[in-house]
């Protein structure tokens, strides 16, 4: 026998061992989850793309809110579908809308709960691009101030968290500008920073009907091939005031993940978009895959690569199963 054969896994040995030297974990603490919200009274429409997943009315919102809270998940992303669309995406700055109706009840309701308010206009606009356009393009300085509108109406309506997701450049620091100058200097910016244009977002913009209506986001979300291109969008937003980077998407990202992580002393996030979502939902409904495992070792995975702050559909399900491995050590 070998005696000196180095043997790893005699720290494998028992669950016991295997938890103490364990690197991560994950925490329930870590989950922002995402919620839409529609115009209307008692809507809850099970969204076909991310099964799972509802249109709320605000009504229903607030027991999806209170359903989160019980199970411990400290915030929520609000996106909004709007009542109407126009051409510069005014119905993302009307207090009126469904995200800031939202905001209000849930800060009124769960003064705890974190609300982190998405901040783009492709949801609002009737081109379905991210911004003000200029012929077939989205003009990017006019652009700014409506971005910074909006997320002054959603900081209005009790926003915690800002987090643009447009990529326009420049938009952190109008943002930080025009809250600053509205005196909601403690309202964080979480941004988007490295947004890739990315086949992932897929399901999320027939949940949120906020496809383009013509051409592609190339034009400004990052192109699938650049990592050095992301340390300079984190540059900039750093620069800029941002408080949290995200990365988006996180999957096929997470070498990302672990260079953004390495380089900066801020928050990281990571988005787990819809299509990482929808692909384990279709494959669990199948049989293909165990739905727990798979989506527990992912969220593990992403931790290890390096986000502080997870943004998950799963993040009920993560909570729930979280608990059952509680209760079972
Ligand atoms: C809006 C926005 C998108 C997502 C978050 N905010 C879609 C897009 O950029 O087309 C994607 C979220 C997901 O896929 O879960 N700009
Ligand atoms: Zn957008």
């Amino acid at each position: 026998m070998k005696v000196n054969l180095l043997r790893p896994r005699r720290l494998r040995k028992n669950e016991a061992l295997r938890s103490m030297v364990r690197e991560n974990t994950v925490s329930i603490k870590d989950f922002i989850y995402p919620i839409f919200v529609v115009p209307g009274q008692k809507v809850k429409e099970e969204i076909s793309s991310l099964p799972g997943c509802y249109h709320f009315s605000v009504d229903e919102a607030l027991k999806e809110v209170e359903k989160a809270a019980k199970v411990g998940i400290p915030a929520v992303e609000i996106f909004g579908l709007p009542e109407y669309k126009d051409d510069i995406g005014s119905s993302a700055w009307d207090m009126t809308s469904p995200v800031q109706q939202a905001m209000k009840a849930i800060k009124k309701e769960f003064p705890h709960m974190l609300i982190v308010g998405d901040v783009c206009l492709c949801q609002y606009t009737n081109s379905g691009h991210c911004g003000k356009l200029c012929g077939q393009e989205v003009d990017n300085d006019p652009t700014l101030e409506l971005l910074a509108k909006t997320a002054v109406s959603q900081a209005e309506a009790g926003a915690d968290i800002i987090a643009p997701s447009d990529m326009m450049d420049g938009r952190i620091a109008a943002i930080r500008e025009a809250l600053d100058k509205e005196k909601y200097e403690n309202t964080s910016i979480m941004s988007y920073a490295v947004k890739y244009a990315s086949a992932y977002y897929g399901p999320f913009r027939d949940a949120a009907n906020s496809a383009p209506q013509f051409g592609n986001r190339k034009g400004y979300q990052m192109d699938p091939a650049n990592s050095r291109e992301a340390m300079k969008e984190v540059e900039l937003d750093l620069a800029e005031g941002a408080d949290i980077i995200m990365v988006k998407p996180a999957l096929a990202y997470l070498d990302i993940v672990h260079q953004v992580r390495e380089k900066i002393n801020r928050p990281v996030a990571v988005y787990n978009v819809s299509g990482e979502y929808a692909m384990v939902k279709a494959a669990a409904a199948n049989g293909w895959i165990d739905e727990k495992r798979i989506v527990m070792e992912s969220m593990m995975c992403m931790k290890r690569a390096g986000a502080d702050i997870i943004i998950s559909y799963h993040a009920i399900d993560v909570a729930k199963w979280l608990k059952e491995e509680e209760n079972n050590v």
